[in-house]
């Protein structure tokens, strides 16, 4: 049996959550392999939307067990309300739920250090969600970080000393003071409670899985051009978004892996700093802000809009060996007579490419094709074959650029709104 995983390839928020979701009742283990609250990953069935950020999207599923991953840097605090919502709504969450010993702790100094460096970047700044990814990544790979096993440990509250002192010194190179006193009562409350949970060595409870034959569905976060290698650097994320991460981020072999859904949106965004290409700044990027309600799932903000862009798809695609397409909220399009594609990028040197310069900031700018839009309201279909004309030329004109069969169309937030496609030749 294989690891499937489902990942982003653009810069997050393409509706990964939702197409787990949709996915999740064909297997029997949901993964999040890296990343933390800075995902926020939204749900919608029997007319309710919930929004995960650290729990795995097949939480809604009795018959699966979700599992966080080493690779993930997990926030008791956060993690602890999310619980609660859940439980509010009749899941019960902990039930199914494995949580990896070696996954690092976000402490709540972590989140004050990523606001003093964002602030010291002023307006450079990376535009983070301030969760305090970055500097808990930094402390894993520094190897000073915590991790999930260390709460069991009886000297856990020095270890957490020790680690606050170094961060007080680091807030104090910045000029400012750590103040966190009501946060680590909150944070010490959150532990407890993690401690009653299933903390266990998820690498052998999925490499189990995995020769029992069960079906396994990695869950990626954020998106391939959030990527700390791969990405737009260093406009991006701290964790490896790739299909790679997902080998170190659950501990399973390169061998395992088996299809790889890459899952973008019929245009594109962007939260938060850095290039985008093809981002429209004008009463059409607004227009797809609103049709898509395109605002920031975990820290509310507007997302920045453009037209698709197939250079970075094709980047994305080639990195990840992405071997299914899920093309998402289409329906936003629905009022655009033009819809336009980005086939290739002229750089400032004159040079035509369909490739990523090593810098996507200088002087870029996107050739556009212009296809007919289709001018009806996606989201009232309910069969494939029903699909507008139009509509069907933009899938396969995409498709045939990108290589990769298309074979989920999503039109609409809720579960089902989904169709399910066979794959054209390409
Ligand atoms: P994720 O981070 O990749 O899971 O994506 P987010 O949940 O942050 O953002 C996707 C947003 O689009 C959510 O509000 C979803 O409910 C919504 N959504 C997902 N698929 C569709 C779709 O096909 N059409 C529309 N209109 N909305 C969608
Ligand atoms: P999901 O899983 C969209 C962005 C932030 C910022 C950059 C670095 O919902 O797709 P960080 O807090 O990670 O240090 O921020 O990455 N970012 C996301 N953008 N969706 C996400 O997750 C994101 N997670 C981080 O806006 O630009
Ligand atoms: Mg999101």
């Amino acid at each position: 049996m294989a690891v499937d995983i489902l990942l982003g390839l653009q810069w997050g928020d393409e509706g990964k959550g939702k197409i787990v979701d949709v996915l999740a009742p064909t297997y029997d283990m949901v993964a999040r392999f890296q990343g933390g609250p800075n995902a926020g990953h939204t749900l919608e069935f029997e007319g309710t939307k919930h929004v995960l950020h650290q729990i795995p999207s097949g939480i809604f599923h009795p018959h699966i067990q979700n599992v966080i991953g080493n690779g993930v840097v997990l926030d008791p605090i956060v993690f602890q309300i999310e619980m609660q919502k859940l439980q509010d709504r009749g899941v019960d969450a902990a039930k199914n739920l494995f949580i990896s010993k070696k996954a690092a702790l976000i402490l709540p100094s972590h989140k004050v250090l990523d606001r003093v460096s964002e602030e010291a970047l002023g307006s450079g700044k990376i535009g983070s969600t301030l969760k305090g990814i970055g500097p808990t990544y930094q402390d894993k790979i520094g190897r000073v970080g915590l991790r999930v096993g260390d709460i069991l440990e009886a000297d856990f509250k020095e270890r957490y000393s020790k680690l606050l002192n170094r961060h007080r010194k680091m807030v104090e190179f910045y000029g400012q003071t750590l103040d966190i006193n009501e946060q680590e009562q909150q944070f010490f409350e959150a532990v407890a409670y993690l401690r009653t949970l299933k903390l266990v060595d998820t690498e052998y409870l999925i490499n189990e899985a995995l020769q029992n034959g069960k079906r396994i569905l990695a869950e990626g976060a954020q998106g391939s051009l959030l990527d700390v290698d791969f990405g737009t650097y260093p406009f991006v994320t701290s964790s490896t978004t790739m299909v790679a991460g997902a080998c170190t981020g659950l501990g399973v072999a390169p061998k395992y892996i088996g299809e790889v859904y890459g899952i973008f949106k019929a245009y594109c965004t962007r939260v938060g700093s850095g290039p985008f290409p093809t981002e429209l700044l004008n009463e059409e990027g607004e227009a797809i802000r609103q049709a898509g309600r395109e605002f920031g799932s975990t820290t509310g903000r507007p997302r920045r809009c453009g037209w698709v862009d197939l250079p970075t798809l094709k980047y994305s695609i080639m990195l990840n060996g992405v071997t299914q397409l899920n093309m998402m909220k289409a329906d936003v399009l629905t009022d655009f007579d033009v819809v336009k594609v980005c086939t290739h990028y002229k750089l400032a040197s004159g040079e035509i490419t369909d490739q990523l310069p090593h810098s996507l900031e200088e002087g870029i700018e996107p050739i556009f094709e212009e296809l007919p839009g289709w001018k009806v309201d996606l989201n009232k279909i309910e069969a494939i074959e029903d699909l507008p004309e139009a509509f069907r030329n933009y899938l396969s004109y995409i498709e045939s650029h990108l290589n990769v069969p298309i074979t989920i169309v999503s039109v609409g937030p809720d579960r089902k709104s989904t169709l399910k496609r066979e794959a054209e030749k390409v």
